[in-house]
């Protein structure tokens, strides 16, 4: 080994020991909010009842089942990640929610048709106590769905009536801390404007009851105001505004979204990062999606389709950036469609067409044919971004936790960042994160 390179290689195997920060102990039980109640946050809930009583595994939850590495390959230091951080247990987690049907969890579940009946039958006395408190509504943002089971009010009282929702849950549930993650359909496409602009405007805007408050907003209002950590797992703006930004900053509330990363956009952020890494060029790729549960429907409508497809299309210029690789990726034709196909149910089937193209420009093609299940691939990411972001407030860490971009498909940024989309260099960064945390060497695989 040359004299140049040793000194670089023991500066970084003595790498800085850091001083890990101080984290609260998950002391007492924790309280999970979901405002909609429908497919992923029922097979979120029953998942962990079921894994609870060990009828269940958590299989896809990098807590429950992923290592992480520690120190020098050589110390061979790989616990589990729930054993490295201090995490809430899932036996301490308790479930409420709103949604515009009053189904409780059962029926919910049941008309989903994600889980099998008599996993659900095994669980329906639990499953029948959690029962959805009204929803705050506004059916111009959500065409396709006509509740019925929804509050009063202009938009001001409708946050006041979620805070109060949240408070008094907390009471009667002795919950020592709450998280809240939205669960509820995408709502209508929206571009910021000037009331969402800052926390002054917003309140304003509450108090006018302003339309171009999204009813998701006034969840995350509410939430962030009560300090209590906020995701979103639809592709809608909600709490990515400027406004809520603010206030999650004043209150110290960790928050993040958007758009849980499942099916084929996984699938795309698996794949695109390793053409790019190959240096293969990319000149097409078509994606059509069957969909036939009640988030299809909602897609129906031409204008919440057009929030998730701003939300599907954004992944591959991010991960292939045609800006340094004109002659690769200057000219992707990027296509995504999804088609409401009521006897699909949840079992969603997606097609990809890639067109690509190698040494001397010759083309090739790949084809997939992913038959996924949306929601048990959504509601490990339920379970991992619950139990993060309660760690992050315990670590008092707040404002948007970039961190937990591994889990989204529009991953929240500071303002003028681009987002990171490479699944793996997303893992990474979780990981180094959970490192960092506890005070271990950042892993940078330089040694
Ligand atoms: N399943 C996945 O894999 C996946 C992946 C990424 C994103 N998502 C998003 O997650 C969300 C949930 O998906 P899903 O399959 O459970 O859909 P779903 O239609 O089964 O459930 C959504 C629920 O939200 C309720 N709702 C709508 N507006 C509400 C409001 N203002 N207040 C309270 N409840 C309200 C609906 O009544 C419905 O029960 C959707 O926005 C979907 O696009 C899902």
């Amino acid at each position: 080994m040359s004299k140049e390179i040793n000194p670089v290689r023991n500066r970084i195997s003595n790498g800085v020991k850091m001083k890990p920060l101080k984290i609260r102990e998950p002391e007492g039980k924790l309280g999970v909010l979901l405002p909609g109640m429908g497919a992923v946050a029922t097979t979120f809930i029953t998942g962990v009842l079921a894994i609870r009583q060990g009828i269940g595994k958590p299989i896809g939850s990098i807590t429950q089942m992923q290592t992480i590495r520690l120190g020098k390959r050589t110390e061979k230091r790989t616990p589990l990640i729930k054993d490295f951080v201090p995490l809430a247990g899932l036996k301490d987690i308790v479930f409420s929610g709103w949604d515009i049907f009053k189904d409780d969890c059962y029926e919910s579940a049941k008309k989903a048709g994600v889980l099998d009946i008599n996993l659900l039958e095994k669980l329906k006395p639990d499953l029948k106590k959690i029962k959805p408190m009204k929803g705050a509504f506004d059916r111009s943002y959500v065409r396709n769905l006509d509740g019925n089971y929804i509050k009063s009010g202009n938009r001001w009282q409708l946050a006041e009536q979620l805070i109060e929702d949240i408070r008094k849950f907390k009471k009667k549930n002795k919950c020592q801390r709450l998280v809240m993650l939205w669960c509820g359909s995408t709502e209508a496409f929206m571009e910021r404007k000037s009331v969402h602009n800052s926390i002054k405007n917003f309140e304003e805007g509450l108090k006018k009851n302003s339309k171009l408050i999204a009813p998701s907003m006034l969840y995350a209002y509410a939430a962030i105001k009560e300090g209590i950590p906020y995701a979103n797992g639809a592709p809608n703006l909600s709490a990515d505004i400027p406004a809520l930004v603010e206030l999650a900053q004043k209150t110290k509330t960790p928050i993040m979204g958007k758009d849980f990363k499942t099916g084929q956009t996984l699938l795309k952020t698996i794949i695109a990062p390793g053409l790019k890494a190959r240096m293969l060029g990319l000149s097409g790729w078509f994606s059509t999606n069957i969909l036939g549960n009640r988030d299809g429907e909602v897609l129906d409508d031409p204008l919440s389709f057009k929030t998730k497809e701003k939300s599907k299309l954004s992944v591959l210029e991010y991960i292939l950036q045609p800006h340094l690789y004109p002659e690769l990726y200057g000219k992707i034709d990027h296509q995504v469609k999804i088609n409401y196909y009521q006897p699909r149910g949840d079992n969603k089937e997606g097609w990809d067409n890639l067109d690509i193209f190698g040494w001397l420009g010759y083309p090739m093609q790949i084809k997939i044919n992913f038959l996924c299940r949306d929601s048990i691939l959504a509601a490990p990411i339920a379970l991992d971004l619950v139990l993060f972001l309660d760690l992050a407030k315990r670590a008092r860490l707040s404002g948007i936790q970039e961190w937990l971009s591994f889990y989204f498909k529009s991953p929240q940024t500071a303002e003028g960042l681009e987002p990171e989309h490479d699944l793996f260099i997303q893992l990474t960064k979780l990981k180094n994160t959970l490192r960092w945390m506890m005070g271990e060497e950042l892993i940078t695989h330089l040694r």
